[in-house]
């Protein structure tokens, strides 16, 4: 017996069917446009699944979180789901007020509706357990209203959110078709891990990176991690390598400070297997330039420089895992776009199993066209990193839960 629901066991014409999916996206800071629509396109298979089979659909998603320049309203991607499906998208701009409630009500059989970015309410940051999740105010409103729960958001997967834990406790619950398959190639890949085994973690995302860096060194998954962007700042800092004032203040302004001891440790019992960039990209003039670390002035790290690039492109051959979670830079800016793009350029030429995790990343390899060049490309981030890391996933157990009840 499978260890959760599916769609194909429930019977969904003509009933209310929450889905929650992930369309967290890259967005352009300065008009706020989403540059990237692959989370949109991934999920409207799902969408489309539950209307076509009569579904009152009612979606909840997220972009970004609070305090993040991309932390908008979902108007804009609603629009983008209605002309990716080619069906109307309603969009509610509330997630649990009375007009959020009636246009639920209203809902025929085949009717999509996006709810606000559940993240608006402040509740949804709270990782808690599913029962806790069950009692907050979004779950009360929203339960009432539908029949059953489709959790597809496999890239927020591993947080134990309201939204995404929570519906599985008292109403009927499965996964959906994103979720199916990522957990099924993802596992399959890990079943059959061989080495030497590389992890190559980037992004904006320290955090996560670094809790996988201890897993998957502790747990023998992989021989080396590769690290880049600000994770690799931060490991250069622990190593005693003087990264500039401007670097370390940006660490220390995403509360990232911390992290710099676990790295220390990590170097400490890990040793070389922990690679850190030899150099890195700066602005200066208005032009890119690659300095050594060790020479590094006081001036913003945008990139990883050729000597690193061509350092892990080396080991990323040599490799028959790879696993990449994070881009190497500001890639959005083609100046900066170097690290980021030859690494993945190095996995599609790999003859090893080449698996990238992550909405930016994928961005980026889509960008490329060289999406079909790679073993998986996932949805997930840090998801598919924890399920990597030999890590049980929030949402995925309470799916599991969902259908012991
Ligand atoms: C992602 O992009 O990795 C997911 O949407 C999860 O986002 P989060 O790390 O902000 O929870």
């Amino acid at each position: 017996m499978a260890e959760f629901n599916t769609i194909d066991d429930f019977d969904i014409e003509n009933k209310t069917v929450l889905v929650r999916i992930d369309v967290n996206s890259p967005v352009d800071p300065g008009s706020g446009i989403i540059l990237d629509d692959t989370r949109l396109k991934l999920h409207a298979r799902t969408i489309k699944e539950l209307s076509n089979k009569g579904a009152k659909v009612v979606i909840l998603a997220h972009q970004s979180r609070p305090g993040k320049k991309d932390f908008t309203t979902l108007s804009q991607h609603a629009e983008a789901l209605s002309e990716i499906l080619n069906l109307r998208v309603k969009y509610s701009d509330s997630l649990f007020s009375s007009s959020a409630k009636e246009a639920i009500r209203n809902l025929k059989p085949h009717e999509i509706l996006l709810l606000e970015n559940v993240r608006f309410f402040s509740e949804e940051s709270l990782s808690r357990t599913p029962l806790e999740q069950s009692k907050t105010l979004l779950v009360r409103h929203l339960s009432p209203l539908i029949d059953y729960f489709v959790n597809d958001a496999f890239a927020a997967a591993h947080r134990s959110q309201a939204s995404l834990v929570g519906f599985t406790v008292n109403t009927p619950s499965a996964a959906g078709r994103v979720m199916e398959e990522e957990l099924t190639v993802i596992q399959n890949a890990l079943d059959n891990v061989e080495h030497p085994c590389v992890f190559l973690l980037g992004g904006m995302k320290p955090d996560d990176s670094i809790d996988v860096m201890e897993n998957v060194l502790s747990n023998g998954t992989a021989d080396s991690v590769l690290t880049t962007g600000i994770v690799g700042n931060i490991v250069l800092w622990a190593a005693g390598v003087d990264i500039g004032q401007v670097n370390r203040d940006f660490i220390a302004s995403r509360g990232y400070e911390g992290m710099v001891e676990k790295a220390k440790d990590l170097i400490d019992r890990f040793g070389d297997k922990v690679k850190y960039p030899l150099d890195g990209a700066c602005e200066i003039d208005g032009e890119r330039v690659d300095i050594d670390v060790g020479e590094l002035p006081n001036e913003a790290i945008f990139d990883i420089g050729v000597k690193t690039i061509n350092y892990y492109a080396k080991e990323i051959r040599d490799a028959k895992y790879i696993f990449a979670n994070g881009p190497a830079g500001v890639f959005e800016d083609p100046k900066f776009a170097m690290g980021t793009e030859d690494l993945i350029n190095a996995m599609a030429k790999s003859n090893g199993f080449s698996l990238i995790g992550g909405g930016h990343i994928a961005a980026a390899t889509a960008g490329l066209g060289l999406g079909d060049q790679m073993s998986h490309l996932s949805s997930g981030g840090g998801a598919c990193i924890s399920m990597l890391a030999g890590k049980e996933l929030a949402a995925v157990e309470a799916l599991k839960n969902s259908k012991k009840i």
